[in-house]
């Protein structure tokens, strides 16, 4: 029989306990998601490939759902602010909850017909992503973006469409704070 746990996370630093797991994503990794490569392997060499973003997971075995914490430094690429890889679920039924805990982002969602649309991520912020949309998370702040994700098990992830073909619209910043770009790589 699974048993009811209170998990402690903390909204600062995406520390879960008890954890089950947890990866990091370095720049070197994230060589499609951004326009700008040249100057991304510049960064590289002159920072020591830097952490983009850690995912701390609670997973109990025999669960229907899961949760956890991703936690996504500040920085950019030319311009364009340190993202996730972004994906859709491989369960097209399956949605998902971003609950903003610090700092300031963007999610950058795209539904399967093509149509874009963007939630603020602020503290408090809980962001409802429906089923068959992709999503994205941008950290678009001077700190450390925190928020907790809550998921079914069964959802999966599906990078890539995404990592194929970009997502439509690029939220970069040219010098005059925060916009949405067409994105000039995007493949139909
Ligand atoms: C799970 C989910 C998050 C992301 C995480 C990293 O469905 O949406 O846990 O997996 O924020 O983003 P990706 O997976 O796009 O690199
Ligand atoms: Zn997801």
């Amino acid at each position: 029989m699974l048993l009811p746990e209170g998990v402690l996370i903390n909204g600062m630093t995406g520390a879960v306990s008890p954890e089950t797991g947890k990866y990091t994503k370095r720049l070197s990794e994230l060589s499609e998601v951004f326009q700008d490569r040249a100057e991304l392997d510049r960064q590289v060499a002159e920072k020591g490939d830097p952490i983009v973003y850690e995912v701390v997971e609670y997973k109990k075995e025999g669960s229907d759902i899961f949760f956890g914490t991703t936690t996504m430094e500040p920085g950019n690429v030319n311009g364009e602010y340190y993202m996730t890889r972004g994906h859709f679920h491989q369960r097209r039924d399956m949605g998902e909850v971003y609950y903003t805990q610090s700092g300031h982002g963007v999610l950058l969602l795209e539904s399967r017909d093509g149509r874009t649309e963007v939630v603020r991520m602020d503290p408090g912020v809980c962001a409802f992503i429906p089923p068959d949309w992709a999503h994205r998370s941008i950290n678009v702040g001077d700190e450390k973006l925190v928020f907790v994700w809550v998921c079914n098990v069964e959802a999966g992830h599906d990078y890539g469409d995404i990592l194929k073909r970009g997502m439509r619209k690029l939220v970069v910043d040219r010098g005059e704070g925060l916009i949405l770009v067409d994105n000039p790589r995007f493949a139909d």
